[in-house]
This record gives C-alpha cells, sequence and structure tokens, in this order.
C-alpha cells in the first residue's frame, strides 16, 4: 500500500519539474524574443525605408516635408492630434482625388456635402482648414509621400553596430533553438520514462496481488477552491491590494501635468535662443529675479533684436523644421507688433500673442521666483529642466506638493554671505543641533508658508 501511496507524489514530483523546466523554456523564450523581434522590426523598417526610396506615390518626400513644416504644421502633426487631425498615413485612410481635393479647398468640399468631408469637419469642432490653391499636383503628391513615410524608430544603435546587433541577434535565436530543442527532447523522454514506470509499477502491484484504489472523482478545482476560506480570503484580499493601487494611481496623476506641451501661437524655441544663442533666461524673464512670477516677455522685448533678424541663418534649419519655417514664425511675430519689415516701421496695427500657459499651480498654492532664484540661487534648470535643449517648452517636474516638499526636506538654505540668515541660522542650528539647515528645518514644511 505504501509503495502505491507514493505513487502520485513522485508522479507529482516529475509534473513539478516538468513544469519547472517549461517555465524555464518561457523565460529563456520572453527574454529572447525582444531581440528577435528587434531584428525583425529592423528588417521591416529597412525594406519599408527603401521602398520610401522608391517613392511608391510618386512623390518626393523631402520636398514635401518642407512644403508640410511651411504650410501645414502650425495646425497638424504627423503623429498625434493638433488643431487638425494627425497626418501620417492618410494617405491610405483616404482616396487620393479626395485628398487632393480637399487640400486645395476643403470649404468647398464641406459645401459641396461631400460626406466624409462633413464628418471630419465637424469632428474638429468646425474650424476651417485655410485653402491652398498654390499648391500644384506635384506639391500635394510630395507633402503626401511625406505623411506616408512610416513612423522612424528611434534607432540607438550605429549602422556598424546595427550590423554587428543583428548577427549577434542571430546567433542568440539559433543557439536558442538549439536549446529549446533539447529541452523539448528532454521533456519528451521525461514524460515517455513517467509512464513506462507507472505502467512497471501497476504491473508489479497487480503482479504481488496489491489492491489498486480506484481513482475517485476529482472535485472541480474552483469547487475546492471556494470551499477554502483561508485561500478565498487571501485572494480576495490581494485583488483588493491590487485594485487600490490602481486607483490610488490614478487620483495622483489628476492634475499633475507633467510634459504639458501645448502648442504656442508662435512657434518659440528655446533651444535657439537660450540654447545656441546663449540669451540669459533672465534677459527676457526679467521678473524671475525680483518677483512672485517670472513672466513672459513683451513682444517688445522680441523687437529689441528681431527688428534687424528678420530671418534665420541657414545653418539654423533642422531637419525638422525648416528655415522657411521659421522664417515663417518671425514673420508672425512681425504681424503681432504690427513691423513691415520692408518699410522698417510700424503700422499700428498690433494683435496680441496668447501664449498658452504651461506652468499653473493651483490658486491656493504660493510660488515665489525671487524666493528660490535670488534668496535659495536655484538654478532655473532645477526645476524648468533643460531649457536650453527644448524647441518646443514642456513642464518638466510634476509641481505637486510631494515634489515642492522634497525638496525643501533636501536642500540646505544658502546662508552665506546673507546678513539675515547669519543670526537665524545661528540660534536655528544651535536648535536642531546641525551644522547645516535644510529648508524644512527652517520652517519650509508649515503649511501656511504655501498655502493662503
Ligand atoms: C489653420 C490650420 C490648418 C492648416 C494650416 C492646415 N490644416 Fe489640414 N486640417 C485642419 C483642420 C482643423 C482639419 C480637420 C477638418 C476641419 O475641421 O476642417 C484638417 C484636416 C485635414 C485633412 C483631412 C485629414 C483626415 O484625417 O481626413 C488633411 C488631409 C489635411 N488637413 C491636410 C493638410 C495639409 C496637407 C496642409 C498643408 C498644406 C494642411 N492640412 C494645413 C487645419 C489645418
Ligand atoms: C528670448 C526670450 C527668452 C529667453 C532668453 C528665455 N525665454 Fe523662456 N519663454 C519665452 C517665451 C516667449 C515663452 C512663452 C512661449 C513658450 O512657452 O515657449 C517662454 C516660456 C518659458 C517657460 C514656460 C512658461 C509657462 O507658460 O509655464 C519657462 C519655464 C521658461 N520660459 C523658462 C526659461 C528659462 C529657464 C530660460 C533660460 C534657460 C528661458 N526661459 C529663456 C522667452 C524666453
Ligand atoms: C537677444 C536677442 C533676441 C531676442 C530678445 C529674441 N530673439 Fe528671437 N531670435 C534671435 C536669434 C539670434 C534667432 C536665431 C537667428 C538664427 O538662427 O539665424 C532668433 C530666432 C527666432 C525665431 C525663429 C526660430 C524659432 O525660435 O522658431 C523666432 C520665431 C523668434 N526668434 C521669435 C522671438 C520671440 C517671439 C521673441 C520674444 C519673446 C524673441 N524671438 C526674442 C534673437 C532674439
Ligand atoms: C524652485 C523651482 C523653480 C525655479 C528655481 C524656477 N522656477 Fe519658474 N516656475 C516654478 C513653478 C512652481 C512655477 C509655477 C508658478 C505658478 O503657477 O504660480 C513656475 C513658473 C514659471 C514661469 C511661468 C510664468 C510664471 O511666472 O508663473 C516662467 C516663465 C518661469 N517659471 C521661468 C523661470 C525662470 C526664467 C527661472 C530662473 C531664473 C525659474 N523659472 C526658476 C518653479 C521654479
Ligand atoms: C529645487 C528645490 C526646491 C523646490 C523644488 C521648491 N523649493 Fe521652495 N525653497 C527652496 C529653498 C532652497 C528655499 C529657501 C530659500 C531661502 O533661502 O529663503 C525655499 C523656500 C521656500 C519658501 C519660503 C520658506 C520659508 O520658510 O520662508 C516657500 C514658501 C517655498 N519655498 C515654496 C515652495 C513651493 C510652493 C514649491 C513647489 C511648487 C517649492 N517651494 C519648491 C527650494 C525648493
Ligand atoms: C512647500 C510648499 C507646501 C507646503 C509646506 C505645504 N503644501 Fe500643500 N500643496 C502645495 C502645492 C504646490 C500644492 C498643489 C499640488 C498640485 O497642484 O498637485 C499643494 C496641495 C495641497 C492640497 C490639495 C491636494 C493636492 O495634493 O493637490 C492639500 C489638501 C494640501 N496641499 C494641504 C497641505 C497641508 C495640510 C500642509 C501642512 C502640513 C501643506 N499642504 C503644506 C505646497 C505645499
Amino acid at each position: 500500500m505504501k509503495k502505491v501511496k507514493y505513487r502520485p507524489s513522485v508522479a507529482r514530483m516529475l509534473f513539478l519539474s516538468v513544469s519547472f523546466f517549461l517555465s524555464f523554456n518561457a523565460l529563456v523564450l520572453a527574454q529572447d524574443n525582444p531581440e528577435d523581434q528587434a531584428v525583425v522590426q529592423e528588417t521591416v523598417q529597412g525594406a519599408q525605408e527603401s521602398n520610401v526610396e522608391a517613392e511608391p506615390s510618386g512623390g518626393d518626400a523631402a520636398a514635401g516635408k518642407e512644403l508640410f513644416n511651411t504650410l501645414c504644421a502650425a495646425c497638424h502633426k504627423l503623429d498625434g492630434n493638433s488643431i487638425g487631425p494627425p497626418l501620417r498615413g492618410v494617405n491610405e485612410r483616404r482616396d487620393v482625388d479626395w485628398l487632393h481635393s480637399w487640400i486645395r479647398n476643403s470649404s468647398e468640399l464641406i459645401a459641396a456635402g461631400d460626406e466624409e468631408a462633413v464628418a471630419i469637419y465637424n469632428e474638429y469642432n468646425q474650424v476651417a482648414m485655410p485653402p491652398f490653391p498654390q499648391l500644384s499636383d506635384a506639391d500635394i503628391d510630395n507633402i503626401l509621400a511625406y505623411t506616408g513615410q512610416p513612423k522612424a524608430v528611434p534607432q540607438e544603435k550605429q549602422p556598424g553596430d546595427a550590423a554587428a546587433g543583428t548577427q549577434g541577434g542571430g546567433q542568440g535565436g539559433i543557439s536558442t533553438d538549439i536549446l529549446l530543442g533539447i529541452l523539448a527532447f528532454v521533456l519528451l523522454m521525461l514524460l515517455v520514462i513517467l509512464f513506462l514506470v507507472n505502467r512497471t509499477l501497476r504491473r508489479f502491484a497487480t503482479a504481488s496481488g496489491v489492491e489498486l484504489p480506484v481513482r475517485e472523482k476529482r472535485k472541480p478545482i474552483w469547487k475546492s477552491f471556494v470551499e477554502n476560506q483561508f485561500l478565498v480570503i487571501t485572494t480576495a484580499i490581494v485583488l483588493m491590494l491590487v485594485g487600490a493601487y490602481f486607483v490610488y494611481g490614478y487620483f495622483m496623476q489628476v492634475g499633475v501635468d507633467q510634459g504639458y506641451q501645448p502648442i504656442q501661437p508662435i512657434h518659440f524655441s528655446h533651444k535657439i535662443h537660450a540654447g545656441d544663442n546663449q540669451i540669459d533666461c533672465k534677459f527676457c524673464h526679467s521678473s524671475a529675479r525680483v518677483s512672485k512670477t517670472s513672466g513672459i516677455p513683451s513682444l517688445n522685448v522680441c523687437m529689441n533684436c528681431h527688428k534687424s533678424i528678420g530671418e534665420v541663418a541657414e545653418g539654423t534649419a533642422t531637419d525638422e523644421y525648416s528655415k522657411e519655417f521659421y522664417d515663417g514664425e518671425i514673420a508672425k511675430l512681425y504681424n503681432a507688433v504690427g513691423w513691415d519689415p520692408e518699410t522698417q516701421s510700424y503700422t499700428g496695427e498690433t494683435e496680441p500673442v496668447k501664449w498658452v500657459r504651461i506652468h499653473n499651480l493651483p490658486d491656493f498654492a504660493y510660488f515665489n521666483h525671487s524666493q528660490h532664484v535670488e534668496v535659495g540661487g536655484i538654478a532655473c534648470q532645477t526645476c524648468h529642466g533643460p531649457v536650453e535643449e527644448m524647441e518646443i517648452m514642456y513642464q518638466n517636474a510634476p509641481l505637486t506638493m510631494g515634489w515642492c516638499i522634497t525638496c525643501h526636506r533636501e536642500t540646505n538654505v544658502r546662508t552665506a554671505g546673507n546678513e539675515y540668515y547669519e543670526k537665524v541660522h545661528e540660534e536655528l542650528s544651535k536648535k536642531y543641533g546641525v551644522e547645516e539647515l535644510t529648508v524644512a528645518q527652517m520652517g519650509g514644511l508649515e503649511c501656511a508658508k504655501c498655502h493662503y
């Protein structure tokens, strides 16, 4: 009897080791797959790229890009919504003739009651897209060739590396295949052995007159689960914890706009101004030093320079933004201040530029720039990130209360050379028995300091 009773657990152990092997396999597979997929993707992308070079739609993507950036980029992105819909792959969504008439004059199509046109017009809040009668058929084909390009996958590897990587990936693939084959074979053998051992044991048992227990019908797993209160309760707790985690995560991101990057009425590049041309932040954001707010410069400040800078240098243009695009943006500035570059004089016709505010604390929180920049000596970049590299400004920090508090806990007050602090510092450092004093110890965690 004993021997026989032992049998299932032997089987179970074998089963366990089999599943262990299987999951091990799965792991190996899972680790290797992304590489393989990357290789496949690279090849596919390569194929697509060469396709683009062959220009299936008969347009010149490079010329199209230029046109797109000058005429369309104000309202369209390739990926993601802007004022108008994303245009990548639009040539697949729509008929080419339709696209031509739409781009030439969309209002005509809408007025004619074209179903697709009316639908998209309504979807985008009935914002009319301006007509482009100046575009030739070839121009439009070029633009469509550009929007038809597949999205570039950021490639970290250099071309040389990529080849090596592909090879490495290939080799990895082969060796895993062999490994998997061997493992599968071993597993199969194990199963066969298990089966044989089982049969032999049964034969022995019958031969020596041991009566084998007739296997009773197993309870379904869910039934035993429901009957096991401990398991039910643990599962419920685990589910609740996981649920709470996600709900908490959801609520914590409400009102946090980290990464917010709206489209501004004038494409103003901090990279070009603060980075390439090294213009000091405080030249434009002059009140950061002396007041609570930092402020956006008035257009007169821009005109100090732009009376004489009517267009950008050839070298300023990038793959993404052409010279024409940048020059068009400066023209917008001229329009707004009413500057006529021909006569070099103000026309008097101005229209305010409505910059979209990015950083914005709720009204109940008090933040003072001069306290941090001037008194605290904190660089703008500590909070605003690598502004001098931002082609388009975005919100770098979460601006949550936890963010403020963490920094106040970790940052020491700059007391050197500040008479006011010397006395305060003396007293407080005695009180806390420390040499350096954090903002928190100075009272930077008191609710009323930040809340009205
Ligand atoms: C002033 C903003 C603006 C400009 C500039 C602009 N568009 Fe549009 N475009 C829109 C809007 C808004 C829509 C959505 C339909 C509507 O509301 O009229 C749209 C829709 C489209 C559509 C239809 C998209 C779809 O999914 O069917 C195409 C194609 C298109 N635009 C191409 C262009 C091209 C090409 C240019 C540049 C030559 C351009 N647009 C310039 C605002 C603009
Ligand atoms: C030539 C003038 C100029 C210079 C120099 C400049 N800025 Fe700006 N800045 C602007 C304008 C105009 C805007 C509004 C448009 C935008 O958001 O891009 C702005 C917006 C910002 C904003 C976002 C404001 C908001 O709405 O929340 C921050 C933050 C900022 N600048 C920080 C900096 C820092 C830091 C530097 C120095 C590294 C700097 N700026 C240099 C003109 C300038
Ligand atoms: C201290 C001088 C200076 C000030 C002030 C200044 N700019 Fe510029 N701006 C430049 C220079 C230099 C260039 C780049 C020229 C080049 O690359 O050839 C430029 C380029 C530009 C461009 C084209 C590139 C881009 O960023 O899209 C625009 C648009 C522009 N400025 C707008 C503004 C606006 C709006 C303001 C005011 C908020 C402003 N500038 C203030 C010097 C200045
Ligand atoms: C300690 C962090 C911190 C530092 C340092 C800092 N800022 Fe800010 N900045 C903020 C916060 C927080 C806001 C949002 C303020 C609000 O909504 O009341 C902001 C808002 C802004 C704005 C939007 C307009 C405004 O005044 O609210 C500009 C522009 C700006 N900062 C520029 C700068 C510049 C330029 C510097 C460097 C001289 C700088 N900041 C340094 C945290 C900082
Ligand atoms: C990068 C670090 C940093 C961040 C982020 C930061 N602070 Fe500060 N804060 C300081 C420092 C340093 C001081 C001390 C300045 C001084 O010497 O008075 C300070 C001082 C203050 C004070 C005055 C405290 C007192 O006791 O007088 C207030 C109020 C304040 N911060 C509010 C905020 C708010 C609100 C935020 C978030 C929106 C914030 N701070 C984010 C570093 C930071
Ligand atoms: C260093 C500055 C600072 C201090 C000190 C501070 N807060 Fe805040 N608090 C903030 C900021 C900034 C926000 C806005 C955060 C946001 O918009 O996500 C905020 C938001 C809040 C909110 C709204 C909930 C939320 O997270 O948006 C409450 C409630 C609050 N604070 C309570 C307190 C209490 C109570 C204290 C004192 C124990 C305190 N705060 C101390 C800066 C501070």
